[in-house]
């Protein structure tokens, strides 16, 4: 840790995630309209708002903090807001796909019935395509004080994250993979471009809403690739050990699908102490970026590799 970074306690976490959190409710239940015709307004509201932990607008908000250096900047401010968002319609989007029978088959989402199961497999479909365009749509707003550079970068991390070369990638990975015992360099290949894309382009679109050195910038990816990582290692470690009830959503599914998973590869404990080294990673790399607000950050990474859910 940075000798100037001072340390963040887990009820200074929840303050300050509390706070963010109000910000970015208020704004995505703002921009998904409940207008969209024959229902599929009521998908996407359903699909994202009321639930889940929020960790990507999160990330990009601590990475924003961590550049801006303690010097607000309206615009930026925005872009990040914004930027955080788009984050997360990606991922309610990435989940209502995953879980239609065609994809895991799941009936539980936070805590409620899957989209498909309340609405129907073509309007989740259709929902989860219509998050995936608006998450690009409010990164580059009509009359806005964003530089359009920072637009189209957060445009480009976001598309790539979740594309072939990631999310997109990584689940034909996942379904070509039931059944089979991949080894830990496919593996770990298959949970970085799933899941840890995401994760790390939430962290670098926070970056690019800010003026970072190429030392920053290194040290905020390896951080959000080590981060991304660990978290699904977790998410395989939570299908095993948590419950439906807390999860909010099916436990036991990937031994149930025949999917192969950290714990199916290394057991539980081994699986486990990787994790824990993978948070060392993170905290080391955050180090390594030279920058002085790295405290939420680094909060944020021991909460995703400590989580219960
Ligand atoms: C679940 O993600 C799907 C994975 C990528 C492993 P989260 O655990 O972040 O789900 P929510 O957003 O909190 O519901
Ligand atoms: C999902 O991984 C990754 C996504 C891109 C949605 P999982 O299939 O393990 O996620 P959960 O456990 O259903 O949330
Ligand atoms: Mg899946
Ligand atoms: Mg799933
Ligand atoms: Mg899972």
């Amino acid at each position: 840790m940075n000798a100037l970074t001072k340390r963040m306690n887990p009820s200074e976490l929840d303050q300050w995630s509390n706070r963010w959190l109000d910000h970015v409710e208020q704004a995505l239940s703002r921009w998904i309209s409940p207008d969209a015709p024959a229902g599929l307004g009521e998908a996407m509201r359903y699909s994202v708002l009321d639930g889940g932990k929020r960790l990507r607008p999160l990330l990009v908000l601590a990475a924003r903090e961590a550049v801006a250096n303690g010097v607000p900047n309206p615009a930026l401010d925005e872009a990040a807001l914004r930027a955080a968002c788009a984050a997360e319609l990606i991922h309610a989007y990435s989940l209502v796909h995953d879980d239609m029978p065609c994809m895991d088959n799941d009936v539980l989402r936070r805590g409620k019935p899957t989209v498909h199961v309340k609405f129907g497999e073509a309007q989740a479909l259709l929902a989860g395509d219509a998050l995936q365009a608006l998450a690009f749509e409010i990164l580059t707003p009509d009359a806005s004080a964003i530089p359009e550079g920072v637009q189209a970068r957060l445009c480009r991390l976001l598309a790539q994250a979740a594309g072939h070369a990631g999310m997109a990638g990584g689940q034909a990975i996942d379904l070509a993979s039931v059944g089979v015992a991949l080894n830990e360099d496919q593996l770990r290949h298959m949970h970085r471009l799933k899941t840890g894309a995401l994760l790390e382009a939430s962290v670098m679109m926070g970056a690019a809403c800010g003026a970072a050195s190429e030392q920053a910038l290194q040290g905020l990816q390896a951080y959000g690739r080590a981060l991304g990582l660990a978290f699904q290692v977790v998410d395989d470690i939570l299908d095993v050990i948590a419950d439906s009830a807390t999860l909010g959503k099916t436990a036991g599914k990937d031994a149930a699908n025949d999917k192969p998973t950290y714990v199916s590869l290394l057991g539980l404990d081994e699986a486990t102490s990787y994790a824990q080294s993978l948070l060392r990673e993170a905290l080391n790399a955050l180090h390594d970026t030279g920058l002085t607000h790295t405290h939420t950050l680094a909060a944020l990474a021991e909460r995703v590799v400590n989580r219960n859910t």
